[in-house]
């Protein structure tokens, strides 16, 4: 071998190490970073009422909170849950499913979770203690405790846990199997600002100290609009104001109520807009995925609420159908002459918490909301907002699965709404999703059972009255137990 070939040689051995070391080295880049930049954490649900429980409606990239951060939460902070992990809060978990009901996945960067319509609108039903509950989507979400929610993640914020040293060791735990990359980003960047981003939903939220607690099933649906969407102070927010929490209503059917004055205080005409709007719980203007709420928006068109699945006594609905068209029809049935409009506050008497907690000065920023954005060629802008004197009359349709009853939930079941406030339950329980056959709503004397406990709903505290709505009251109890006969199949 002579020198010049023993130099091309080395020449060439030498390129092969530098072109092996860049080919590992580009190979360990691309490991590192594609999961950052390949594949999408957004799932396409072929099934509608998948798309429903778990699509995304685009919250994720605006308040969703990374993947991994999301789950471990109740691993690392399970002293701050009634019980274990976040079913513990009412949220239903399907046994073949990553997230419970009403969360949905997207990615930014990182996968998030996120959440959707069916966080406030799907429910459960159990025939008796015994049985297995029922999934029904679009009815209120009657366990949900949305509050208990917010407060777990407001109070895991300022938590000295809520680190990358505590967290990662977990997370790893969990299978995460993050490269370490990955590893590097939660630890020094997603855990910190997720942590900031929750001390500001604390903030945002610190009304909840002025608030008589929500339970299952209920909202305030204004502050934290008013705080989060228009930065308004939580402090400035008035007394009088700080009482609307309410009842989660079903969304079936909403075809036959275009036109109609609804929000419980009848605050709105159009569907459209009322869908927009209960989206802005969970995402903004800029990150809403108008494609995914109007998949939604078309199918709870037409959707028909599930029958009365129990016995009917059908002599004495048939009895029961003359008292309602005399009493409630002209309210209530979709063709009712006053069906849709607003029944002014001092007729209807029940409590005004709602009412108040819509303000003008809410309803100018509204009006001011989607301004600029198109969908479709259409401008998204609020226009059909106003403010009102009173409560809407509403369609009943479906109303044994809207217990319990009136816009601040205060009235467990039927035959307690027919009966004069005075003889109203002063005190029930919330949460339980067995249903009661005789009263027809959940059943509401149960304080715990296997360990749950569940809610204690006092209607003695601000926003909480069980008056008003005296309709019905005054029949005799024959034609009560007929009228709610009647109303098992509306
Ligand atoms: C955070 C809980 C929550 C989420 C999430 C939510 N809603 Fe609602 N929704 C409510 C509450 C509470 C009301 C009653 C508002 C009021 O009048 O105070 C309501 C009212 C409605 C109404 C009007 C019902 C009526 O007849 O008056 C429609 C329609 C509706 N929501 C659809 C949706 C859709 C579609 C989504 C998803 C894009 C959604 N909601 C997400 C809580 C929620
Ligand atoms: C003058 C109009 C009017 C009449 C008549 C009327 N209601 Fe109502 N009803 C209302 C209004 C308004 C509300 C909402 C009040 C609130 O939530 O504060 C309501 C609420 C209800 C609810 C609660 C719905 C829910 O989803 O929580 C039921 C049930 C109900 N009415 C049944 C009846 C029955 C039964 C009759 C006849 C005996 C009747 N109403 C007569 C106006 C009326």
């Amino acid at each position: 071998m002579n020198a010049e070939s023993h130099g091309t040689k080395l020449k060439q051995t030498w390129w092969k190490i530098v072109l092996t070391i860049a080919a590992i080295a580009i190979a360990v880049l691309i490991y590192l970073v594609s999961p950052f930049l390949l594949g999408n954490g957004t799932v396409k649900y072929v099934d509608i009422e998948d798309h429903f429980k778990y699509g995304s409606i685009g919250g994720e990239r605006a308040n969703g909170i990374p993947y991994w951060i999301w789950k471990v939460l109740p691993v690392v902070f399970a002293d701050k849950l009634p019980g274990e992990g976040y079913t513990s809060l009412g949220f239903i978990q399907e046994p073949d499913q990553d997230l419970p009901i009403g969360f949905s996945k997207d990615k930014k960067f990182i996968n998030r979770v996120g959440q959707n319509c069916a966080t406030c609108h799907a429910g459960l039903l159990r025939d008796t203690p015994e049985s297995k509950p029922q999934i029904i989507t679009a009815m209120p979400s009657n366990t949900v405790d949305l509050e208990g929610y917010i407060k777990f993640l407001a109070d895991v914020a300022v938590d000295e846990r809520f680190t990358g040293e505590e967290m990662m060791p977990y997370i790893e735990a969990m299978g995460a199997n993050l490269n370490p990359l990955q590893k590097l980003v939660y630890h020094y960047l997603a855990i910190p600002q997720t942590r900031g981003a929750l001390i500001n939903i604390r903030s945002a939220f610190s009304f909840f100290d002025r608030q008589s607690a929500y339970g299952p099933g209920r909202v305030d649906t204004f502050s934290s609009y008013k705080t989060r969407q228009f930065g308004f102070i939580p402090d400035s927010l008035e007394e009088k104001e700080l009482n609307g929490v309410a009842d989660f209503p079903s969304i079936w059917q909403q075809k036959p109520r275009e036109g109609m004055q609804l929000h419980w205080d009848g605050d709105n005409t159009s569907v459209d807009e009322r869908n927009k709007s209960a989206a802005l719980a969970l995402v903004t203007p800029t990150t809403i995925n108008f494609d995914a709420i109007h998949r939604v928006a078309d199918w709870l068109w037409e959707l028909k609420p599930p029958a009365y699945p129990y016995e009917i006594d059908r002599n004495l609905a048939s009895a029961g159908k003359k008292i309602y068209e005399n009493n409630c029809a002209s309210c209530h049935s979709f063709t009712g002459s006053l069906t849709g409009k607003v029944t002014p506050i001092q007729e209807i008497g029940t409590d005004p918490g709602r009412l108040d907690s819509y303000t003008y000065e809410f309803v100018s920023n509204q009006n001011t909301l989607f301004a600029g954005i198109t969908y479709q060629g259409n401008d998204e802008r609020f226009q059909n907002f106003r403010k009102t004197n009173g409560y809407g009359n509403m369609p009943l349709d479906g109303v044994w699965l809207r217990a319990p009853y009136l816009h601040n939930g205060s009235v467990p079941t039927i035959k307690d709404l027919l009966e004069k406030p005075e003889n109203r339950p002063k005190v029930f329980y919330r949460g339980y999703e067995v249903f009661d056959r005789d009263n027809v709503g959940f059943v509401s004397d149960v304080a715990e059972e296997k360990g749950k406990q569940y809610f204690k709903y006092d209607t003695s505290l601000p926003g909480n009255s069980n008056s008003g709505h005296l309709y019905g009251t005054d029949l005799a109890s024959g034609d009560k137990a007929a009228l709610i006969e009647y109303l098992k199949t509306q």
